[in-house]
């Protein structure tokens, strides 16, 4: 059984979920590749696939949508999860008040590859990533800079995952 977490990333929080899932699959037994869309991973060879990119501005990153919709006839032959990255907790204002919703590209892919789970998973956001009129809009919008991935969260997932795919959810 081997796998491939394919993941994009524009500022790294992502590229952190996706080493942490391959971990865990990884530790359950599951041989698995951890790699950047940006490196242009072949999809040949794997039993199954966890892609993922974070939400910017109500979308998936282009590359990787590219990527599910160049492979998507290989990725439907097998088993594929898809995951986001975005939401931030802990805001306050209007910042606190925003709803995230789901990529709008999300749906799509998910039918493109018959995906069989999607999730989004709260992400992180730090100043030096923002040009300073962002940064000054989303310090009057009430925006709180921070680490807001949770970790269990993600474990559980990949634990969902290895179990489907090592069978123990059947028994
Ligand atoms: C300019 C900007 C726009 C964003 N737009 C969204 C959005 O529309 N929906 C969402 O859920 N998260 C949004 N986010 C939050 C990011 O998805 C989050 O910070 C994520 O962890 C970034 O992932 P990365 O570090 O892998 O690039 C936005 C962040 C920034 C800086």
């Amino acid at each position: 059984m081997k796998a491939l977490v394919a993941f994009a990333s524009a500022h790294g929080s992502t590229r952190g979920v996706a080493e942490r899932l391959g971990e865990t699959l990884e530790r359950r037994g599951i041989d698995t590749d951890v790699q950047s869309i940006d490196a242009g991973p072949s999809v040949a060879a794997y039993d199954a696939y966890v892609i993922g990119s974070p939400v910017y501005v109500g979308s998936w990153m282009a590359e990787a949508v590219a990527f599910v919709e160049q492979n998507a006839s290989a990725l439907a032959q097998k088993p594929v999860w898809l995951f986001s990255l975005g939401p931030l907790d802990q805001q306050r204002g209007l910042m606190a008040k925003a709803d995230w919703p789901e990529a709008k590209e999300v749906d799509g892919l998910r039918a493109a590859v018959n995906a069989r789970d999607h999730r989004m998973f709260t992400g992180a956001i730090q100043p030096d990533e923002l040009s300073f009129l962002v940064r000054l809009f989303f310090r009057l919008s009430g925006g709180r800079y921070g680490d807001f991935r949770k970790w269990d969260e993600i474990d559980g997932w990949a634990d969902e995952i290895a179990d489907q795919l090592t069978g123990a959810a059947d028994q």
